[in-house]
């Protein structure tokens, strides 16, 4: 028998809870899984709020007018900054003795310390079992996260705590782990010897819109780099691990963060391109801001498996279209058909298409229909497509079921935090940042940046 949980949302009139969590819960809900939920509490500081406008905003949320489902939540205000306001959680939650309790910290970064510390202050009053679910990004800097971290396990023990990366419950962002280690065909080729480069890509059409109080502070960088694309990133590069584990698994992406090659504060533009695209500053609300909406970061990992080859990570917000993947460029057929005449071979590639569509695509060179044996070959590819799960789906059964592997560990976030520290410093100290047009492929100097290096952007 499984036990009790009680989940408390803090953030629960904000856009995360209202488009991703209301709905994964109602699925999870539709699919008996919330069986062992004794309650939902939401909270949220909008003060005309109560029990009918909240059911409402659930409602508008789901979908769904179900009742059993709604009558599992319950609604209390509380400003997170006000200490005494936090006693009427601790009411709320005084008449459950034997359920777990999850709270999942679903506000923007720079509360999580309060709500932390304020959780401190009430939660040694009770004995319950519990577990912290801590949205992205984690701090704001490596000395930030470190103090959350320290702050954190003050309450909780690590195996409580779930630094959570959504992109890890993407289906195919699972699938990299999957098709590499499940299959002997890709193994021998999955090095140095035979990639000649590695792109991560999430880009997007949307903007900034109503997230401008969170997103002026916070940038592309720590949006998408240091949590979403780093991730990625450890996926493709890890070791097998020597066994299923959580730790096992998550102890092979911290060695490739901690192979990653630190960037010097004085290489920082070369190995980085920024902008921010036009527009941005248009909104009434801010009229100065250096703020990137694009980042693009070229990293090395120094390991006997990666020596020299750079993965390129790049993200942008109002760009030509929303395309997140992960793409494994081979090096060049060399001799044969490059001695033809107008003949040069394209690379092969393992492409993953994470958003919008789950897709693997390998994409091969073959001989023209009904060319010449000697024709100069043609890119072709092979796809296979998968329906798409909602990722918070995935990982808040973890969370129930008290599997972190899909989620951060404490020196994994400190690491990737360190890779991109000097890059956060030095745009901190040089305000100049390229402007692109809304629509577009992204900064000019993006383009100059990779074609430097003998490569273009690929796209799936
Ligand atoms: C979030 C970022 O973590 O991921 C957003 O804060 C971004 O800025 C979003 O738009 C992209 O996620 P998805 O799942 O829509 O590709």
């Amino acid at each position: 028998m499984r036990k009790k949980f009680v989940i408390i949302i803090f953030g629960g009139l904000g856009d995360l809870a209202k488009s991703k969590l209301y709905p994964v819960l109602f699925n999870l809900y539709r699919k008996s899984q919330l069986v062992n939920c004794s309650r939902i509490i939401s909270t949220g500081r909008r003060p005309n709020v109560g029990r009918e406008e909240f059911i409402q905003i659930l409602k508008d949320s789901v979908g769904n007018d179900d009742r059993d489902f709604l009558s599992l939540f319950e609604f209390v205000k509380i400003d997170l900054d006000k200490t005494e306001e936090y006693r009427f959680l601790k009411e709320s939650l005084a008449r459950f003795k034997e359920e777990e309790f999850i709270f999942y910290l679903a506000t923007p970064p720079f509360t999580f310390e309060s709500i932390i510390t304020n959780l401190g202050h009430f939660l040694k009053d009770f004995s319950n079992e519990k577990k912290v679910v801590i949205e992205k990004p984690f701090g704001y800097d490596l000395e930030s996260a470190k103090r959350l971290n320290r702050i954190i396990k003050g309450l909780f023990r690590e195996e409580e705590i779930y630094r959570i990366d959504h992109f890890l419950g993407k289906e195919t962002v699972q699938n990299i782990f999957g098709l590499r280690f499940s299959n002997i065909i890709f193994e021998g080729i999955w090095n140095r010897n035979f990639i000649d480069h590695i792109q991560i890509s999430a880009l997007e059409e949307a903007g900034v819109e109503g997230r401008l109080g969170y997103y002026d502070r916070i940038g592309a960088l720590r949006d998408m780099v240091q949590n979403h694309l780093m991730q990625i990133l450890t996926l493709i590069a890890m070791e097998p691990p020597c066994c299923i584990s959580e730790g096992a698994i998550r102890g092979e992406k911290v060695k490739v963060l901690k192979s990653i090659r630190d960037i010097k504060y004085e290489d920082v533009p070369l190995n980085t391109v920024r902008g921010q695209y036009e527009g941005y500053l248009k909104d009434e609300r801010i009229s100065l801001s250096h703020t990137e909406t694009y980042a693009a970061v070229k990293l090395y990992i120094d390991n006997l498996r990666w020596d020299g080859v750079p993965f390129y990570l790049r993200t942008g917000k109002k760009l030509r279209k929303k395309e997140t993947s992960a793409i494994i460029v081979f090096k060049k057929i060399p001799g044969l058909f490059s001695k033809l005449l107008d003949c040069t071979p394209q690379e092969d590639i393992i492409g993953f298409k994470i958003t919008p569509e789950n897709k693997i695509i390998l994409s091969f060179q073959l001989r023209p229909l009904g060319g010449s044996i000697l024709s100069c070959p043609i890119p072709t590819s092979m796809e296979w497509t998968g329906p798409n799960i909602e990722a918070y789906e995935t990982l808040f059964v973890d969370i129930i079921e008290g599997d972190r592997t899909l989620f951060i560990r404490e020196d994994e976030i400190e690491r990737s935090w360190e890779i991109v520290q000097p890059i956060i410093d030095f745009w901190r100290d040089d305000p100049r940042i390229p402007i692109y047009p809304p629509g577009s492929l992204g900064p000019r100097e993006a383009e100059e940046f990779i074609r430097r290096d003998g490569r273009v952007w690929r796209y799936l």
